[in-house]
This record gives structure tokens, sequence and C-alpha cells, in this order.
């Protein structure tokens, strides 16, 4: 079923060179890749990490394409629903995790109350959380008082619901849409996932993902 440069190998212990060999299994080219990108509709009541057990995963929802060397970029709350990235790339994820590349996170965001304009300004120019941590300018776009999108360029835990929590709202509902140039793909249904595209890949791990937020 396996041949490696037109010659059959029956030899699971044989290695071969991914930029050199041809590889085909049942007669359908292996393309090997080092590194696999992910975008996914994180739906509610799922967690972003292994470690909570007795909660769903999302890598749960991978099916075959698991595997034990994938992470989520960054982590979205249990009761957040979005985009998540997922990968095994620990190095663009790391750079593009760093506070000091201010990568833009977009949410759609629901809020039990009003949201008046002198609290949209406060929120907008950072509100110091309970914790002391004072958050970075934001930007806030009304759909209507109590929806919109907000877009920070950090992630502290919890961040978005602590900072409208500081003028004593409360969040309803809170879907990340975009993460650097990456949107949330409108064909995923929550749970649903994809490989990146080249494009998505490109995007994920360039400079221009990385400009500072003015
Ligand atoms: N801010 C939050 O409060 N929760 C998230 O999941 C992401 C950002």
């Amino acid at each position: 079923m396996i041949s490696v440069n037109g010659k059959t190998v029956r030899d699971p212990a044989y290695q071969t060179d991914p930029a050199r060999d041809a590889v085909f299994y049942r007669g359908e080219r292996i393309i090997y890749s080092e590194f696999v990108y992910i975008v996914m509709n994180k739906p509610l009541g799922c967690v972003c990490s292994n470690d909570e057990p007795g909660e769903r995963i999302v890598f749960d929802l991978l099916g075959d394409a698991k595997r034990p060397d994938l992470f989520t970029v960054g982590r979205l709350d249990k009761e957040t629903s979005g985009l998540i990235i997922i990968t095994n790339d620990g190095k663009t994820a790391h750079t593009v995790l760093s506070p000091k590349h201010h990568v833009k996170k977009t949410y759609a965001y629901c809020l039990a109350d009003p949201l008046s304009e002198e609290d949209r300004r406060t929120v907008e120019s950072g509100v110091e959380l309970r914790d002391g941590y004072t958050t970075m300018p934001c930007e806030i776009t009304p759909a209507d008082d109590r929806s919109g999108t907000i877009t920070i360029c950090e992630g502290k835990y919890h961040q978005i619901r602590r900072m409208f929590a500081s003028v004593s709202n409360r969040v309803t509902s809170l879907c990340r849409i975009s993460f650097g140039d990456i949107t949330l793909d409108p064909s995923l249904a929550p749970g649903e996932w994809r490989y990146m595209t080249d494009s998505e890949i490109a995007s994920f791990g360039s400079l221009q993902n990385l400009k500072e937020m003015r």
C-alpha cells in the first residue's frame, strides 16, 4: 500500500526525508507537514484546556485530527464561543500571544444593562480591574445600547467580562469573531473546524498581525 520514490516499502521503521522523498499511500501522494493549523468555532460549554477533568474539551471535537501536541492559541472561557486557533506551532503561537505584539482580538458582546456613552468611553480608555491591573485602550463599536463589538489587544483572564463588570455591567454573551487578520468562518457551525487556508497560515505567521494598536 505504501511506496517511497516508486518502490514498495514494508518496513514500518523505514525513515523518509520529507524534503526529498515522494511517499504514496494507495496511489495517493502524502504531503508531510510539520505544523498543523486549525480554526474552530468553539461552542459554548467547552473548555480549551486539557487539565479540567469532567469537562468537554475542544480537542475532542477534532475526531481523527486530534493529536497530543496540539494546543489552543490563548484560551476562551467555557461560556465564550467563536474563533479559536489550534496548532502545534509553539514558536509562532508564542509570538502572536506575546503582550508586546498587541494582536487585536474582536468579540461580539451582549450586556445585561444598557452601556452609557460615559461607560463606553471609560472602558475604552482603560479600566482598573479588581486585581489592580489597568487594561490597555480598546475599541468598542456599539450596535445598540446592549450589544456590539469590542476589540482588545491583550488577553487577561476573563478580561472582557471584568472590563464591563468594572462599570457595573454584566456580559450575557461573548463570541470571538476575529484574531489578528483571521476571522471566524461563517460556514463553521459551533463545534465545527477546518484546517487554515494558506492565506490564513501566512497571516497567522506574518508580522502583518503584529501591528501596534493605536
Ligand atoms: N474575555 C473574556 O472575558 N472571556 C473570554 O473568553 C475572552 C475574552
